[in-house]
């Protein structure tokens, strides 16, 4: 068994910690789920008496709990497990004084997590060791953004190497907690329907959407140095694309998913600048209407010098290099201020070699449809005969759905209380290990290099639309289109 641990949250007053994290762990302390968890020690610049800081998490929990999820039982026992400490990042008294408070006897296990600005992670590490606050029961779980390309990427992994191990280091992609990621590992290596099937013979192009309908909110100073290329390609769609991709692993374990992960992100072919041309689309918002609300366009919204120079939407045709897909394009596309929030991925099966059918069955395809958001459920799409008494067979679209119909309110989480879970037990199958999240970033930096190299323009879209016509152009002219 395992030791006990306290979870100690850098940025513990933050959005994050308050919106996800904290919300989280209440549900995980009223399902008994986290029984390696001790104390919860929120940490951050102000002073706050931990009464205090209690009486706000409880404001907190009641707006960012599931509506019906409150519950003062479940409070009255969680509270008692809050802590807080004012900690400045690079204050040795600060982490004298945390050392101090978590002497503990019960829970010699610590994990911390680091929800601040990454550029403090490198410091906060160095100080949490010469405070000699790890020992060999600590780990440390990582948000994103890692860096902002590959060198500040290794040099953040870097220092955090310093400290602690790469089995004790959890790095946070949180569509890797969401349940439909977890559930197409099963799809695929449960079924020997689909193994089989899962192929450049049989698969003629998958596709990975991540739609957003805001914008950038709060965020628009982080977010115009950013743009959607840093921001949702390099973590969440490549993660989702290296799930896709991989070859079947040897077991479960952590280390044999991310090896094959790993070997698919290898594979992805280096997008140069001319081959940016015709594979990558960057697009920017404009004043439009969603959900029947107008709204600003991104220039309006982020009035800094960068913004000039930052995509709200990208859309590329990605390729893999191995037996398994050559030949088979991965188009990927997000982007913000869509005309809705969804993402998916479809698998879409080749076409029939000739059509005995009256109807034309180009435009209808056999389809895999894995819809992580937002209903998580995943759909076969098949073909079968139109009902009625004509003397012609001909083909109509029917959906199978491979969704629980009994998975209740009990099996449905949040991204996060998954992640915190595996954090606490020291799971590590649902993190990025260092050599992912790098390799993500050297394809990533190709992308930006020919970018500049080749002056490539954003494109405006209207707000409400699914992004430039460019993207529709970039399945169109290989004689496809994206599923909508
Ligand atoms: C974050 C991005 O990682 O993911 C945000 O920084 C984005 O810009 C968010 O809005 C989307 O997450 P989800 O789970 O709402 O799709």
């Amino acid at each position: 068994m395992k030791p006990k641990l306290d979870l100690v949250i850098f940025g513990g007053t933050g959005d994050l910690s308050t919106r996800k994290l904290l919300p989280a762990l209440f549900q995980l302390h009223r399902h008994q789920l986290a029984e390696r968890l001790h104390r919860i020690i929120a940490t951050g610049r102000a002073t706050i008496p931990d009464e205090k800081f209690r009486d706000t998490v409880r404001d907190n929990l009641q707006t960012f709990l599931p509506a019906g999820e409150w519950s003062e039982e479940v409070w009255s026992t969680f509270r008692e497990r809050l802590h807080y400490t004012t900690i400045n990042a690079s204050e040795p008294a600060d982490y004298l004084a945390l050392g101090q408070l978590l002497d503990n006897a019960q829970a010699p296990g610590r994990l911390y997590y680091l929800a601040t600005l990454p550029s403090l992670y490198g410091e906060i590490c160095r100080q949490l060791h010469a405070a000699a606050v790890v020992n060999e029961h600590s780990g440390v779980v990582l948000e994103k953004p890692l860096g902002h390309d590959l060198a500040s990427c290794q040099e953040i992994n870097e220092q955090v190497a310093q400290v602690f191990l790469e089995e004790h280091t959890f790095r946070i992609d949180h569509y890797l907690g969401k349940e439909t990621v977890q559930n197409l590992l099963a799809v695929r290596f449960g079924n020997p329907l689909f193994s089989p099937m899962w192929r450049n013979n049989f698969v003629d192009n998958v596709q990975i959407t991540v739609a957003e309908d805001i914008g950038v909110e709060g965020r628009a100073d982080y977010y115009a140095k950013t743009g959607a290329l840093r921001d949702m390609v390099q973590n969440h769609l490549l993660q989702l694309l290296s799930i896709v991709a991989m070859e079947p692993p040897v077991s479960l374990r952590a280390a044999d998913i991310r090896d094959e992960k790993m070997k698919a992100l290898r594979a992805l072919v280096p997008i140069n600048a001319d081959k940016a041309r015709e594979c990558t689309v960057r697009g920017r918002y404009s004043a439009g209407a969603v959900n029947g609300t107008a709204v600003k366009g991104f220039l309006e919204e982020a009035e800094f010098e960068s913004a000039d120079a930052t995509e709200t939407f990208v859309a590329i045709k990605a390729t893999i290099n191995n037996w398994r897909w050559a030949g088979v394009p991965f188009y990927l596309r997000t982007g913000k201020r869509l005309s809705r929030r969804y993402s998916e991925i479809v698998i879409e099966y080749k076409r029939l070699p000739f059509s005995l059918f009256t109807n034309d069955p180009n435009e209808l395809t056999n389809k895999l449809v894995i819809h992580l958001q937002p209903e998580e459920s995943i759909s076969l799409h098949t073909l079968n005969k139109k009902p009625g008494l004509t003397n012609k067979l001909s083909l109509q679209p029917v959906e199978l759905h491979l969704t629980d119909a009994s998975r209740g309110k009990a099996d449905r989480y949040d991204a996060y209380e998954r992640l915190l879970l595996d954090a606490i037990n020291g799971d590590q199958t649902l993190f990025m290990r260092r050599d992912e999240v790098e390799t993500a970033w050297r394809w990533i930096d190709t992308i930006i290099e020919a970018w500049e190299q080749n002056g490539t323009p954003i494109k405006d879209y209207n707000s409400g639309t699914m992004g430039p016509n460019a993207a529709t152009a970039l399945a169109a002219v290989d004689g496809r289109s994206w599923y909508e």
